[in-house]
């Protein structure tokens, strides 16, 4: 069946900030072809859903999110599906729901307007290649009007093959972009109105490139350069792996003042048996020893982790030596998740899967834990005075929400404009929310 044309776009991304960013450029990409946003609430004459592949949940959602694009006369818009349930479930997601037209790999969206007009035509419009030539050089120059904090993909992609993982296969090897390509963007973003760039990686921390005089250098050397540029206020980074955390880093977070005191350093288990199952490579202690030298240059430092419950052959003291781990590093958030079997995996074909209800008890008190934590590094800030990068209205009269260097959600009520970076003094705290005054 031929189609019109679409004139109006809608893209919805889900899971990571990774897919943030992604969807951010496939709008860009659309409107470069003459499309433009749908208004809030608008019919779109296409709706790219970029999809999470990390947990069965997330790909239940996608499924369902199709289910309701349907319109009330019986017509639809153009579908796309994009992201890492493409890229896992290919040619049979337009089996599985027929009413897909495009379906698009997170490493081959530049091509998104040739699937568009291959679906116009009535073609089969599928595209799930990982082809050597980046797909960045081929997507246009980041617009204007960026968001106050902005996401830069700096490298993609992960080569630890985590046992339970599917990352690895969806997003493909390890690669970090190009030095020159990374700086571009970070200065067009600033241009463009950001304030603080959150550069992105699956592993970020083993971004790797030779600098404009051919020198080697790390994650650090490239917030060193950031740091340098004028307009940018703060630089902040995710995901990282422990056996990544090199002392140049480290030693980032003691001298970069733009470098946000914040880590999000996922260890998955306090298990060294269990560890050693999901090839995490590295052990418990080993991730204590980071910590410690990550706190020993940013005393102040918020941590954050991910941490996986109920995996195979877990016992009650496997999860107790997690729930000893966290209880030690203190976090200031975390996430935490009940093990999901993923298709194609080691771990969905290892013996001893843990039960539902097992899991569900773990996680509860796994997320109690937590939770209390997270309310004690709140209220721990109250009566600091900081800095607070306005991003959102909130939803009273004159509020305003943004973050804290530790990224905390704070609300304020100031006449200030949202992408104004301001000092606040912090006066109260809850378990997922500061509030603060302007300070005198
Ligand atoms: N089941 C549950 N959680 C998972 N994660 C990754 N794969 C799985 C899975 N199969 C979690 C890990 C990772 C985060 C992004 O998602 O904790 O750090
Ligand atoms: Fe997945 Fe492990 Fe790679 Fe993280 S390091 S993306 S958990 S395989």
């Amino acid at each position: 069946m031929t189609r019109p044309t679409p004139k109006s776009f809608r893209v919805k991304s889900f899971g990571c900030q990774m897919n943030v960013y992604d969807g951010d450029r496939m709008a860009e990409l659309l409107t470069a072809e003459g499309m433009a946003p749908a208004a809030d609430g608008a019919d779109a004459d296409i709706v790219v859903l970029n999809t999470c592949h990390i947990r069965e949940r997330a790909v239940h959602r996608v499924y369902s999110e199709i289910g309701t694009l349907q319109r009330e006369d019986g017509s639809r818009p153009m579908i796309a599906v994009a992201g890492c349930v493409a890229q896992a479930e290919g040619a049979e997601i337009s089996r599985r729901a027929r009413e897909v037209d495009i379906v698009v790999g997170p490493q081959a969206y530049h091509r998104l307007p040739e699937l568009v007009a291959k679906a116009a035509r009535g073609e089969t419009a599928l595209d799930t290649d990982m082809p050597a030539a980046s797909k960045f050089g081929a997507l246009p120059d980041r617009g204007r009007q960026q968001r106050p904090s902005a996401f830069l993909t700096v490298q993609e992609g992960c080569d630890k093959f985590c046992t339970y993982c599917v990352v690895p296969y969806t997003r493909g090897a390890e690669v970090s972009r190009p030095w020159g390509a990374i700086m571009d963007e970070a200065k067009a973003l600033i241009d463009g109105g950001a304030r603080e760039i959150t550069l992105l990686g699956q592993n970020v921390n083993a971004w790797e490139g030779a600098d404009d005089t051919g020198h080697g250098q790390g994650l650090d050397g490239l917030i060193r350069a950031l740091d340098q540029l004028p307009g940018l206020d703060r630089i902040r980074y995710t995901t990282s792996h422990p056996n990544d955390m090199r002392q140049g880093l480290i030693d980032a977070h003691r001298d970069v003042e733009k470098l946000m005191p914040f880590l999000h350093l996922p260890v998955q288990s306090g298990s060294d048996r269990i560890l050693k199952a999901m090839n995490r490579s590295h052990s418990a202690d080993s991730y204590r020893r980071v910590i410690e030298r990550v706190r020993e240059a940013r005393p102040d430092i918020a941590l954050s982790g991910d941490f996986i419950v109920g995996f195979p052959g877990e016992s009650e003291a496997d999860f107790e030596a997690t729930l000893k781990l966290v209880g030690e590093i203190g976090y200031a958030q975390a996430y935490s998740f009940k093990y999901s079997p993923r298709p194609g995996t080691p771990a969905a074909d290892m013996d001893d899967q843990i039960p539902a209800a097992v899991m569900d008890e773990r996680l509860q008190r796994l997320q109690s834990l937590i939770n209390a934590q997270q309310h004690t590094f709140n209220q721990t800030s109250v009566g600091q005075r900081t800095t607070v990068l306005l991003d959102r209205m909130g939803k009273l009269p004159g509020q305003k929400l943004g973050k804290s260097p530790w990224l905390q959600s704070v609300h304020l009520q100031t006449d200030a404009p949202i992408g104004d970076l301001i000092d606040v003094e912090l006066v109260s705290a809850g378990p997922n929310s500061i509030s603060a005054v302007p300070a005198q």
